[in-house]
């Protein structure tokens, strides 16, 4: 009696152990964010086009960079916070079953000035209700207290009421990278919003490791790709000796660098490790190029000129537009709605800015 009740007890505890094991293993695949090169390739090309000045291209996704593996996009909402010089777009990739949200990056001074600037960012802001994470004011505000997060917030919803449950692909180059996350922990946190995946392209750092942490566990699904020598992901500085106030990348890094026999080059697509600090990744080698920074997969990540928030728009989309009173502008449409861009039309761009 007493015998087969141990055993029964063994038994039990037994299952216990293997089933929990079993449970913590499977959340364990199920935070792996697995990448996609084929999807990356599609999303830098959607990157590449939130880089447009001229709005009635965008808006009406007819621009140069608006064609091959984007062909067929649909944007609902375009803003431009003109104040701060910041522009992102939402919209939906039927082919992709996706909505995606687009941010630019710093256009406002020279890139060489930007960069030099990221040194000197310190940590001073405490993140909201996340105790110990800290990040550099400038990331968090240029989204959350701009035209940006309404706006984008808004879209996001009445896109997904007409399309149901899709995924939401957050994406953006350079500072546009540090929006994109902290975008995406928005949407996931306070918005409550499932299968958020972010890509970004050369984000710098935003916070601290107990900021890398929190977003790791709202938003697993993320992919930061670095390339060669870029100087971006390597600042703020991260010191390895003082992790309690050292900026922190979050992961999983993919490192894009280029292996050379002779005549014969070839890119090697490195997935990183769960630290976000992968010694082996953009770590190993010197972030001594802006070069690198601007172009990624092959793809051009730049305004055609710097030093501008130059704003092109076509009179015919003055029913889509709602400016602010600070000369922030909206242009918003119904998803399904098609807007058609004439020639004539497109001629008559005029300088509203
Ligand atoms: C990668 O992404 C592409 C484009 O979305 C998709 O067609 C393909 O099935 C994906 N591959 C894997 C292995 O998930
Ligand atoms: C938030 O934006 C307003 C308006 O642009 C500005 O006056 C204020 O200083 C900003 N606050 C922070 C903390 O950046």
């Amino acid at each position: 009696m007493e015998q087969s009740r141990l055993l029964r007890t063994l038994l039990l505890l037994c299952l216990l152990v293997v089933s929990f094991g079993r449970v913590i293993k499977l959340k364990h695949t199920d935070e792996l964010p697995v990448y996609n090169h084929t999807l990356a390739k599609i999303l830098v090309e959607y990157n590449a086009a939130v880089y447009e000045s001229d709005l009635t291209e965008l808006f009406t996704w007819t621009c140069s960079r608006c064609n091959g593996m984007t062909k067929g996009f649909e944007i609902i909402e375009l803003i431009v916070d003109v104040q701060h010089c910041l522009q992102a777009y939402v919209g939906v990739a039927k082919d992709l079953n996706a909505i995606i949200v687009a941010f630019r990056g710093t256009q406002e001074h020279s890139i060489q000035n930007w960069v030099e600037d990221l040194y000197w960012k310190q940590l001073d802001l405490d993140y909201p209700d996340m105790p110990e994470a800290m990040v550099h004011h400038g990331f968090y505000y240029a989204y959350h207290n701009t035209t940006l997060r309404p706006g984008v917030v808004d879209a996001v919803k009445r896109a997904k009421k007409v399309f149901g449950e899709l995924d939401l692909l957050v994406i953006g180059h350079s500072m546009g990278g540090a929006m994109a996350a902290i975008c995406a922990l928005d949407l996931t946190v306070h918005h409550d919003m499932r299968n958020v995946k972010v890509t970004t392209f050369g984000q710098p750092r935003i916070g601290n490791e107990a900021f890398a942490s929190y977003y790791t566990h709202f938003v697993p699904n993320t992919i930061r790709v670095t390339h060669e020598h870029d100087m971006v992901p390597h600042l703020p500085p991260y010191y390895p000796y003082f992790r309690q106030k050292t900026y922190h990348h979050f992961p999983r890094e993919v490192w894009l660098y280029n292996i050379g026999f002779g005549s014969l080059v070839y890119t090697v697509e490195k997935v990183c490790d769960r630290s976000g600090e992968d010694p082996s990744c953009s770590r190993s080698v010197m972030g001594s190029s802006v070069l690198d920074h601007l172009v990624y997969y092959g793809v051009n990540l730049q305004a055609e000129t710097w030093n501008s928030c130059r704003i092109v728009s076509g009179p015919h989309l003055v029913r889509f537009t709602t400016t602010d009173h600070a000369g922030n502008i909206i242009l918003s449409k119904d998803p399904g709605f098609t807007v058609h861009s004439r020639g004539a039309v497109l001629g008559e761009t005029a300088n509203v800015s």
